[in-house]
């Protein structure tokens, strides 16, 4: 392996003033630093990170622990966040909790020992005490989509219930009255604010939500699956299913098929969440669209803040209703006026 001493015999200067030159020092001749440079070239050195974080106690790296990578809107925020990161010239190291929380509290461990500089988070359930402590011990931390209440932590979201409160009153204009839900754990706040908003808007337009169409899921497609089956073995199932996020809008979509039902002619499906396919699925799903890269980036730009200590910034952007036709938007009869 190549090391600085090789760079500075090669280049015929100091250890020292390789040193200067890598670390952007501005007292060093262009000569020497022009040396340097073909040096480090020639040779194909590589800085060795380990060395410079233990001088500098810093290791330039991030860590963000999701709750399910299969999920595509947490894969679009975990790319943007890794692009984001670059950006300011920090690596991110993803931690996929699978909506388990023994592997969240795996993955925090595991960061922390490796001396991430901060820590975006997700959490799975109500998050972990391993969490908590570490935001409480000053650990530079920022919540991401879900967050906890009552923690001093920056926290960066989407505010879903205004475009859930469109997304019934678009329901309500086409004629649909039976209303149902697929929700996520209540232990998440993306979980319970869905429900809450969906409850709310419901109630605006003089609707009901009795239990039997509230079906609780995991966020994750089989349980989708599952409450669907359930919705449509009532007496009297519902006229549209509104599932909290794309998986279970995937599973629902299953199990309506699979009964060799139609979508939307024998019963309407809304998701929480677009994602790219959804304009490719027959028919295009009606969707809640969240501003996911922008997230990403303001997540990042706030660790980054409370990392070189500047106030770090709590972000709620807004949600939008994407109008597809899978709610029975074109059909002759019942198309919106
Ligand atoms: N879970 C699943 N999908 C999501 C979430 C969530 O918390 N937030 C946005 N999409």
């Amino acid at each position: 392996m190549v090391s600085i001493k090789d760079v500075a015999a090669e280049a015929g200067v100091s250890v020292a003033t390789v040193s200067r030159v890598l670390n952007s020092h501005p007292s060093v001749s262009p000569d020497a630093r022009a040396r340097v440079l073909a040096a480090v070239e020639t040779l194909g050195y590589r800085p060795n990170a380990v060395a410079r974080s233990l001088r500098t106690d810093q290791t330039r790296t991030l860590g963000l622990v999701i709750s399910d990578v299969l999920n595509p809107y947490f894969t679009e925020l975990a790319r943007s966040v890794e692009e984001a990161a670059r950006a300011l010239g920090y690596s991110v190291i993803i931690g996929n909790a699978d909506e388990r929380p023994d592997l969240q509290d795996h993955h925090v461990r595991t960061l922390l020992d490796r001396r991430i500089d901060g820590l975006l988070v997700s959490p799975t359930d109500g998050g972990s005490p391993l969490m908590l402590e570490a935001a409480r011990a000053g650990t530079p931390m920022v919540f991401v989509d879900r967050w906890i209440a009552g923690v001093d932590v920056p926290v960066v979201r989407a505010d879903g219930r205004e475009a859930v409160r469109d997304l019934v009153r678009h329901l309500h204009g086409l004629g649909h009255r039976r209303l149902a839900i697929i929700a996520g754990p209540a232990a998440t706040t993306t979980g319970s604010e869905r429900v809450e908003a969906f409850r709310e808007a419901l109630r605006e337009h003089g609707l009901p939500l009795p239990e039997e169409l509230i079906g609780q899921g995991d966020f994750q497609a089989a349980s989708g699956r599952r409450v669907t089956e359930a919705f449509l073995a009532l007496p009297e199932p519902p006229d549209v299913v509104f599932a909290a996020d794309n998986l279970m809008a995937l599973g629902a979509l299953d199990a309506i098929r699979a009964r060799g039902l139609r979508v939307p002619q024998d019963i309407g499906l809304a998701a929480f969440d677009d994602i790219p396919w959804f304009v490719h699925t027959d028919p295009p799903i009606t969707a809640i669209a969240q501003p996911t890269g922008e997230l990403g980036r303001a997540a990042v730009r706030a660790l980054v803040d409370r990392i070189e200590g500047r106030p770090p910034e709590s972000v709620t952007l807004p949600a939008r209703l994407v109008v597809r036709r899978s709610c029975g938007e074109q059909s002759p009869e019942n198309s919106p006026a």
